[in-house]
């Protein structure tokens, strides 16, 4: 089904009618004004303005941004300041501009045509000193570009400059005088305000060019920002739709059968405090006030607190249970009655008769036995469920008792409580309840794992998105600090603004996918961290040192060793050794999470995709395009895959419904010779029926697609309430209640109605408005393990559709089938799918309600 009109020619019509009147009096050449502004500091980027005759100037857009910096921290940091623009011998555009006015680094991207911009780089040319208004010109006779600048760290009268044939590498720094600069900047009105940039003489062609851009996309976004609400009007006095839709068997194709999987990230307490089901914060105690600077009390006693008096508690790390874990707890009671208490996460949910796992590391440092009570109490002081453990030892030992709850309660607490005087450490306290997800030790809140399994996801992505790349270089995710003994394990700083205690390790998320039948796909940063990090430098923070790649490979290469290798294997001993003696059988490894794609990426993705393809050919590794839809980071990122021969790529785009609805045409553009697609996040910005219908809708063109998108995954999946980082997420809950968002069911009925032959649909329809039959979406598809044919209807409109489904050559079906249909007012964040049969044959009709997503199961005899 090839119903959507592509957006060329949408923008054509648009152009023809309402913008582009060209007339053949435009003059050969104009002058060009490149600038940033001062009201945004340079953080809405580089500007264009043009004259005739160098006087009166015509902002394009007003103030379209034809470049980004990409340096620095989201949003506050990415500025480009004091732009200057330089054509080049080989007729490139060189644009530098100053970041900041702390750091000795400026910026350099380049451009043919001044609207697509290749990758940018970030150079540090001074230690001492910053980099202000950088200019570039060419020394003909050396042949060789010099970008000088101002810079705080200079004497009265000095700039500097380096040399570059490349803009790759540099000449060292050198102190040159302020006047041998060109200083060729001017002040311009342009749009009621004085900008300072630089004017250059360009073709009439380049002005056009630059105009057309803004205009498509202008257009586009108008397209993005079209609203669902606005279709009541849009769609006033539209009569009830009727739609043919023909099958054939003959014309249809085999398409992946992976298409449905999950995104874990440990984000909005989606790990810790969420599915990982430990009951006890800071366990360890190895919380840290730079994990989360918002909480003054976010530190080793986060969570924790004395009851009782005559007693002191104390943080040491002096001979800890593990150099990994070095905080702990001393608790000196003077008179017995005081203990520790625990407040959980938001508090400790019980149900009534269940049983929960108690243990702990303890160590008597005053060589005196103790017993301990552990008792879960309610804010009265009320007794829930108790019992005690005996510690005898001076060193550290693990203690286990089980605690019976009397009663449901979801706001318990933990105590601890010396029975006499002394002096004891305790560490690693935790409560996990026995019922988790499979009843695994170290194991998945239930009811929250059952939701996501209930998808029947046949991947999960883990553990990020950004957790996976980190917040600098020392926060990149290490899987190997996550496995083994939990007081072995690595705690880190989460860059989402709390603690990751790594008791949800690979080790767990390994497990979790085989409990549901998924694919593991875990996600390696490509040797750099998030282009958004907000320590170790900024920018694209440089990667890992390259002298230290070899072993950040190897590290790769013993991932799927311990996943995949035998028990008598280094690192399969491990896995085994832990609980899982047969391999994992990982088929995928993802490096790279939507990174900024620069040189410094690329070296180091070449890098790893080769040593990979060389040791484990049998590995599908996912390259990245970046965090859009189109871009510099889309563009290179594909271009890299392209040359690299990388099998699959992976796609990230969070997108307004409209941007959904008009772009369902964008894998059918795809080339099926190059890479496959993994859709790895996206969502449309929206927990409402309106948006869970555009999701349907544009994932129709999935399936349609399915022989070149592999899979995908809606992002992000889980979020707790009152800890919700971003939104909206797929899945929110709190400690005893889970709620699915409306998106979360459209995912499940495509996951729980996936197939692996897509047959194609002809879409007639009775009225052919271009904005109508784009907000209907059809597909079918077979499922050859059951045989089954399975249609999903979208309708998008405020009127009822009509269906009339003709299959042909699909063999006979059984009269009656199982129709799932999710509907309601756009508004709607409650929908919930209903579900009954409906009569079919090889020619039935369905009526698909106004703002509806039908899923019909067909059973062929
Ligand atoms: O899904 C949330 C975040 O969105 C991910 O961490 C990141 O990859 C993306 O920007």
């Amino acid at each position: 089904m090839k119903k959507t009109l592509s957006l060329f020619f949408l923008f054509s019509l648009f152009a023809s009618q309402f913008v582009i009147a060209r007339t053949t009096n435009e003059p050969d050449s104009a002058y060009l004004f490149a600038y940033s502004t001062q009201k945004s500091m340079g953080r809405s980027g580089l500007h264009f303005a043009w004259s005739s005759d160098r006087k009166s100037w015509s902002a394009i857009g007003p103030e379209f941004r034809y470049l980004f910096s990409d340096y620095g921290r989201w949003k506050v940091e990415k500025r480009l300041v004091t732009p200057y623009l330089f054509q080049g011998p080989d007729r490139k555009w060189h644009c530098v501009w100053s970041l900041n006015e702390k750091d000795g680094v400026f910026a350099h991207a380049a451009s043919s045509d001044l609207t697509y911009w290749l990758p940018q780089s970030y150079p540090t040319v001074m230690t001492n000193g910053n980099c202000q208004q950088p200019e570039v010109l060419y020394d003909k006779r050396q042949g060789v570009y010099v970008i000088s600048w101002l810079s705080n760290g200079a004497k009265d009268g000095e700039a500097y400059c380096v040399t570059t044939k490349d803009f790759k590498t540099f000449s060292s720094t050198k102190s040159i005088p302020v006047a041998s600069r060109l200083n060729d900047r001017e002040n311009i009105l342009v749009n009621g305000s004085i900008e300072t940039g630089v004017v250059r003489k360009v073709a009439w062609a380049d002005v056009d060019n630059l105009m057309k851009k803004q205009q498509l996309d202008t257009y586009r976004n108008q397209l993005s920002n079209e609203r669902l609400k606005d279709d009541y009007t849009r769609f006033v006095g539209l009569k009830p739709i009727d739609a043919t839709i023909s099958v054939k068997m003959s014309e249809s194709k085999k398409i992946s059968d992976q298409l449905i999987g999950v995104f874990f990230e440990d984000i909005n307490y989606s790990a810790d405090g969420g599915l990982y089901a430990e009951l006890i914060q800071n366990r360890g105690f190895e919380y840290s006030p730079e994990e989360n600077g918002r909480d003054k009390n976010w530190n080793s006693t986060k969570a924790w607190s004395l009851k009782g008096e005559n007693a002191e508690f104390t943080i040491a790390t002096v001979s800890p249970v593990h150099p990994n874990n070095p905080h702990y707890a001393v608790l000196k009671i003077n008179i017995p009655g005081a203990g520790l208490i625990n407040e959980g996460f938001d508090g400790i949910a019980i149900k009534g008769g269940e049983k929960y796992d108690f243990s702990l590391f303890a160590r008597n440092t005053d060589g005196k036995v103790k017993k301990l009570r552990i008792r879960l109490v309610g804010s009265k002081g009320e007794v829930y469920g108790e019992n005690f453990v005996n510690i005898n030892s001076t060193a550290w030992n693990k203690y286990t008792a089980v605690l019976v709850a009397t009663q449901t309660a979801s706001v318990a607490k933990l105590e601890v409580v010396p029975q006499s005087t002394g002096t004891i450490a305790l560490d690693m306290i935790s409560l996990f309840p026995e019922k988790t997800f499979k009843g695994h030790k170290n194991g998945l809140r239930a009811d929250l794992a059952e939701l996501i399994s209930d998808i029947h996801p046949r991947f999960v992505r883990f553990p990020g998105g950004c957790v996976s790349h980190g917040d600098g270089i020392a926060n990149i995710y290490r899987w190997k600090n996550t496995i083994g003994p939990l007081e072995a394990r690595k705690p880190m700083r989460n860059l989402w603004g709390y603690h990751q205690s790594m008791g949800l390790g690979y080790y767990e998320y390994f497990q979790f996918c085989e409990d549901m039948g998924a694919e593991p796909l875990p996600v390696i940063a490509a040797g750099v961290p998030c282009q958004n990090s907000s320590t170790g430098g900024a920018g694209q923070q440089g990667g890992i040192p390259m002298n230290e790649m070899g072993q950040y490979i190897q590290d790769i290469l013993d991932l799927i060793e311990w996943a995949n290798g035998d028990a008598t294997t280094t690192w399969g001993k491990k896995r085994a050794e832990a609980g899982h003696p047969k391999p994992f059988n990982l088929k995928y490894v993802g490096i790279g999470n939507e990174d900024l794609i620069t040189d410094i990426f690329e070296e180091r993705f070449t890098a790893i995709f080769k040593a990979i393809k060389e040791k484990h050919p049998e590995i599908t590794v996912i390259g990245t395009a970046g965090p859009n839809a189109e871009g510099t980071d889309y563009t290179e990122g594909w271009n890299i895959a392209t040359q690299l021969g990388v099998p699959m790529i992976d796609e990230h785009y969070y997108q307004a419904p409209g941007w959904f609805i008009n772009n369902q045409d964008y894998y059918d553009k795809y080339d099926r010779t190059k890479s496959k697609v993994y859709l790895g996040e996206y969502a449309s910005r929206g927990n409402t029926l309106a948006n869970a219908l555009a999701e349907a809708l544009y994932m129709t063109s999935f399936e349609r697609n399915g022989d070149v998108v592999s899979m995908t995954s809606y992002a992000p999946l889980l979020a707790k309430e009152d800890h919700t980082r971003w939104n909206p997420d797929m899945i929110y809950f709190n400690n005893t209640e889970l709620k699915p968002t409306v998106n979360y069911y459209v995912q499940k009925l495509y996951g729980q109605n996936s197939g692996d032959t897509y047959l194609t649909s002809n879409v007639k329809l009775s009225d052919n408005r271009s904005d109508v039959s784009k907000r209907i979406g059809a597909s079918v598809v077979r499922d050859s393990k059951t045989n089954d044919l399975i249609v999903k209807l979208v309708n998008v409109l405020p009127v009822a559709v009509t269906a009339k489904i003709a299959l042909e050559g699909v063999g006979s079906i059984r009269p009656t089938a199982v129709k799932t249909v999710l509907t309601g007012d756009l508004d709607d964040k409650k929908a919930q799918p209903t579900t009954g049969t409906i009569p079919v044959s090889n020619d039935f009709d369905c009526a698909l309600p106004a703002y509806s997503f039908t899923v019909i199961r067909l059973k062929t005899k």
